[in-house]
């Protein structure tokens, strides 16, 4: 696929380029992973460090938490379980990974109002500009609200983890199956573009083992990125619960339904016809390849509690009676269509989402398996 050549006032892409040409071989070949981390992540010119936040009806997508505040209540219900389950200690942490521009966290800490002493609010994002958005969004809050830059700093704590939309956001390495084995993709770096490259240098991929007998062409992305998020958690979390909500698949199933891998660019709510075009200026995202996250946490030690549809999940921890209860209390017809619209949305609108549940072995006995 050839992308247009970049436009004169291109300053970020230009700058986005110039790193990726920095990182480069001599042949001007960057693999995938290495392309995404610079186009979402450099520092001030990747697309999640821009001023501007990427997050909401004004940005380029949002998340289950933009639908309605019923998402944020129906996730507080669950981290009062977990914290119950954790042998309910003073002070609880919830630990938001990749808040974004905070709208999660803004639901949960308003749902918690009244019993705000008890809670703790922890921030991690790795862009400063989305710190910075998530901080302010918190600012005057009831819950004691800090960041850390890693949850390492935390050392091993008590509190639940969450993961909003965090995973799927990670560089992933992207492989093809030539029939006899996996072969690395990038990109290759020119004077003014990207375009897509297939003769990287082979890489081992880390456990656990991709598949073989698969059709030859198929892609697959992994993401050694996303699978060290989760072996930091194992690592960290010593009392509590992890709740991992994104978009994704068993890997069975994106082999099934996803030939040619689950690589999509975002800009203005629209998908791009070429995700090559614009580094640093267009949201990069693939699915979370599940299985995957599920043997690195079971090996981490973490023992799964669930792995569900998002729908199901909603539905465990109350949505049903929370809305009943929102409709009841609205002021207007309109609002309470808008509730009931912004619920169906959730429930069926974000059909590839699942929740992963994550806990070391000492909370997740206590923790009631759902069925
Ligand atoms: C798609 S946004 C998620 C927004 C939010 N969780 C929500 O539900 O609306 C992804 C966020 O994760 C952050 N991020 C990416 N990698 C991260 C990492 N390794 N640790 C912490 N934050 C990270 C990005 O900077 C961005 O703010």
């Amino acid at each position: 696929m050839a992308a247009p050549a970049l436009g004169p006032d291109s300053a970020r892409r230009r700058a986005v380029l110039d790193r990726l040409r920095a990182i480069a071989g001599p042949d001007g070949f960057v693999p995938f992973d290495r392309f995404m981390e610079v186009a979402l992540y450099a520092e001030g010119v990747g697309y999640y460090d821009r001023p501007r936040s990427p997050l909401g009806t004004d940005g380029d997508f949002y998340t289950a938490a933009h639908v309605d505040r019923i998402f944020a209540e129906c996730v507080t219900a669950r981290l009062g379980e977990i914290r119950r389950a954790a042998g309910d200690p003073g002070t609880f942490a919830i630990v938001e990974l990749g808040p974004g521009d905070g709208t999660l966290a803004a639901g949960i800490v308003a749902a918690l109002a009244d019993d705000a002493g008890r809670w703790e609010y922890v921030l991690v994002d790795r862009s400063p500009a989305r710190l910075r958005d998530a901080s302010a969004r918190l600012e005057g809050s009831a819950v004691g609200v800090r960041s850390v830059g890693s949850l390492s700093e935390l050392g091993p704590f008590a509190g639940a983890v969450l993961a909003d939309e965090l995973l799927d956001a990670q560089p992933a390495r992207r492989l093809r199956w030539d029939g006899s084995a996996w072969q690395e993709l990038g990109v290759r770096v020119g004077a003014d573009l990207v375009t897509p490259a297939e003769d990287g240098p082979a890489r081992p991929v880390p456990f656990p083992a991709l598949p073989t007998g698969v059709p030859v062409d198929q892609v697959v992305e992994v993401s050694p990125e996303a699978e060290g998020i989760v072996r930091e958690v194992a690592d960290h979390l010593a009392h509590g619960a992890a709740l991992i909500i994104d978009y994704g698949l068993e890997e069975s199933e994106l082999v099934r339904g996803h030939p040619a891998g689950t690589l999509s660019a975002v800009r203005g709510h629209r998908s791009l016809p070429d995700p090559y075009a614009d580094p640093g200026d267009a949201d990069l995202s693939t699915f979370v390849n599940f299985s995957r996250i599920r043997a690195v946490a079971r090996a981490g030690g973490l023992v799964e509690l669930s792995f569900r549809r998002q729908a199901d999940a909603l539905g465990a921890w109350g949505l049903a009676a929370r809305l009943e209860r929102a409709l009841a209390a609205a002021p207007d017809a309109a609002t309470r269509v808008k509730r009931q619209l912004a619920a169906k949305n959730l429930l069926f609108g974000f059909e590839q989402f699942r929740v992963l549940e994550l806990a070391p072995p000492s909370t997740a006995e206590r923790l009631a398996t759902p069925t």
